[in-house]
């Protein structure tokens, strides 16, 4: 099968030209000014962007998060993120209840993900309870294709607390296979004692979960975790960093030649602290997440992070968590609500209209912040998150001229609100290919559930070699 997308203005990490896309089945054979070639399926691209899927390095689906044992937003909900332009993510797979790593992941690609997901997928190891056998798993990490391992400092008394030392044991035990350690950046015993306090106080309203959860809490986890990668030499990624003192923190490092690199997410780049002050319960709680929302001025400082190559990728942090129910947890007690917001169906759109079109990032930039750099990061690049021959032909075909609102109802994410409804939305995703095949057509999903496949990741991936 052979398709060709023609006259369309070619976006990669790199460059913008104007240019014709030959395709063979799921792969890119040519790229060129003009291309003739006879066809089974023919694209006018004239007046689009055509740029790479979107890769998404931080998604909780069908996850446990940190809300106790209800399954979340399944992946037949990532109909949504392929239709938001990201055709591949790299999902969070915590360990099931009394389960290896391995086998958590196993159970993932062959159960969980089965037949449901829209996306291709990477997964990262996550620890949710410490037993020493993990710390061996991490050698076969390569032979299943996974190259990075995520831990928290944060969430104590839950599972996903892992104390400092058996983080130093992983960061030693990723060091010697390549595999990258992702760190959830908090200290958790302070968080504990200003949330307790808040309670006691009897103020329990969700603008307590910034009050208590101020930036040194997050800046002096950040500085002792690269502290710690420091002593085993393990390249360290900072997960959904958010203010101007963790980056920091972060450039100190970096100006030592020490491998560390970190991430921020749409909502940290977006929105502010302020509407968790909202007296609508529901309204406020949409955006309890961890860490949580900044100031303005932090925002400001994570767009030059971006910019200036200090921060390399933007990701959702996607939990599937409904308002309506889970959230309702937290109703009197902002300590009980559970963590996360929506936002991979998004992320394109907002990074584009917020980034690039208030000319905060370029188009380059964009595409190296959405894709490309998220592809290196996880092992699964040139495959991913760039347009060349022998890449998946994973493309977006971008209408800059569309302008609208993002709204829940014309693009549903499966989850009972989008965090950001009513948001001004400059051009949209027209068109997606996954692996050669039209899966959106005019901003519909037109593909089919389980079209999405496992993709196996490289260890000794760009955090090693940089
Ligand atoms: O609030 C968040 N981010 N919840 C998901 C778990 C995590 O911390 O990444
Ligand atoms: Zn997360």
């Amino acid at each position: 099968m052979k398709t060709l997308i023609k006259n369309g203005t070619i976006l990669t990490a790199y460059n913008e030209f104007k240019g014709d896309i030959l395709i063979e089945d799921e792969k890119i054979v040519t790229v060129a000014e003009h291309i003739i070639e006879k066809v089974d399926n023919m694209i006018d691209a004239t007046g689009k962007y055509v740029f790479p899927g979107g890769v998404d390095q931080h998604t909780h689906f069908s996850a446990l998060c940190n809300v106790g044992d209800k399954d979340t937003a399944g992946y037949e909900t990532t109909d949504a993120v392929i239709v938001g332009g990201t055709t591949t993510i790299i999902d969070y797979a915590p360990q099931d209840p009394g389960t290896g790593l391995l086998d958590s992941i196993d159970y993932r690609i062959n159960v969980r993900a089965k037949n449901k997901t829209c996306v291709d997928f990477s997964l990262h190891a996550m620890v949710t309870e410490v037993m020493d056998s993990i710390f061996d798993e991490i050698k076969n990490f390569s032979k299943k294709g996974i190259s990075s391992i995520k831990i928290f400092m944060a969430y104590n008394g839950s599972p996903l607390h892992v104390d400092d030392g058996a983080f130093f044991r992983i960061l030693e035990k990723s060091k010697e296979v390549g595999v990258t350690v992702f760190v959830h950046a908090e200290n958790g015993e302070i968080l504990d004692f200003l949330r307790n306090e808040c309670v006691k106080k009897g103020q329990t309203t969700p603008h307590y979960h910034h009050v208590s959860r101020p930036p040194f809490t997050e800046a002096e986890a950040v500085r002792r975790a690269i502290y710690i990668a420091g002593q085993t030499g393990t390249p360290l990624y900072i997960a959904h960093m958010t203010c101007r003192e963790a980056l920091a923190a972060l450039q100190q490092a970096k100006g030592t030649n020490q491998k560390v690199f970190g991430e921020t997410c749409t909502h940290y780049l977006t929105t502010t602290k302020e509407v968790l002050d909202n007296p609508d319960f529901n309204e406020a709680a949409k955006f309890v997440c961890s860490p949580a929302l900044r100031e303005k001025e932090d925002c400001e400082a994570l767009w030059k992070a971006l910019r200036e190559g200090l921060l390399n990728a933007v990701v959702s942090d996607h939990c599937g968590i409904d308002v309506r129910e889970l959230k309702q947890a937290g109703k009197n007690d902002f300590t009980q609500i559970p963590n996360g917001s929506p936002g991979a169906a998004d992320r394109l759109h907002m990074i584009w209209t917020n980034g690039v079109m208030q000319g905060k990032i370029s188009k380059q930039k964009f595409v190296e912040i959405c894709a490309t750099q998220p592809a290196k990061i996880n092992g699964i690049y040139p495959r991913k998150g760039h347009i060349d021959v022998g890449s998946d032909a994973d493309l977006v075909l971008f209408d800059p001229e569309y302008r609208g609102v993002i709204r829940l109802g014309d693009n549903p994410n499966g989850v009972d609100y989008n965090v950001y409804e009513g948001r001004k939305q400059i051009g949209r995703v027209d068109t997606v290919l996954l692996r050669g095949k039209v899966v959106v057509e005019k901003a519909k999903f037109v593909g089919k559930y389980g079209q999405g496949k496992f993709v196996s990741a490289k260890t000794y991936a760009s955090c090693y070699q940089e």
